[in-house]
């Protein structure tokens, strides 16, 4: 293999740890999102049991407090803490997926 192939190779992989989830994973994730997050908050995330998470209705939360609802849950609540399911990277990818308007496309 040529040297400049075997660079573009590591640097395609560096990208891909820094953007988090592997696709195989992301898959996983979107499932999760439409499926299971989408059972309460609506597969188009514009509410039902929970609170609509469409990105219009996402504006004034920052991404700290909503990773905070995901990974911890609200107690006293039926939204469950989801962080014995996802590190952290993962519930950070779930954010930006709800601001991009998950379950929309
Ligand atoms: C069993 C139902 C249920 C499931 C499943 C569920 N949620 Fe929730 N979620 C709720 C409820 C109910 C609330 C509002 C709780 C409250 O009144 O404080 C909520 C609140 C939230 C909030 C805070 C929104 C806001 O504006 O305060 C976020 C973010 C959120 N959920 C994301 C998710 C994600 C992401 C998933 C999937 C990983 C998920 N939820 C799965 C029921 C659910």
């Amino acid at each position: 293999m040529p040297k400049t192939m075997v660079l573009a190779l590591v640097l395609a992989a560096g990208t891909a740890a820094a953007a988090g989830p592997t696709p195989t994973r992301q898959a996983e994730l979107n499932h999760l999102l439409i499926h299971d997050c989408g059972s309460c908050h609506g597969m188009t995330m514009k509410g039902g049991l929970g609170p609509s998470l469409l990105p219009q209705a996402l504006v004034e939360r920052t991404d700290d407090d909503l990773l905070a609802s995901i990974v911890e849950g609200h107690p006293g609540t039926a939204m469950p803490p989801w962080g014995p399911l996802l590190n952290p990277g993962e519930a950070e990818w779930l954010v930006r997926r709800l601001r991009e308007g998950a379950g929309l496309k």
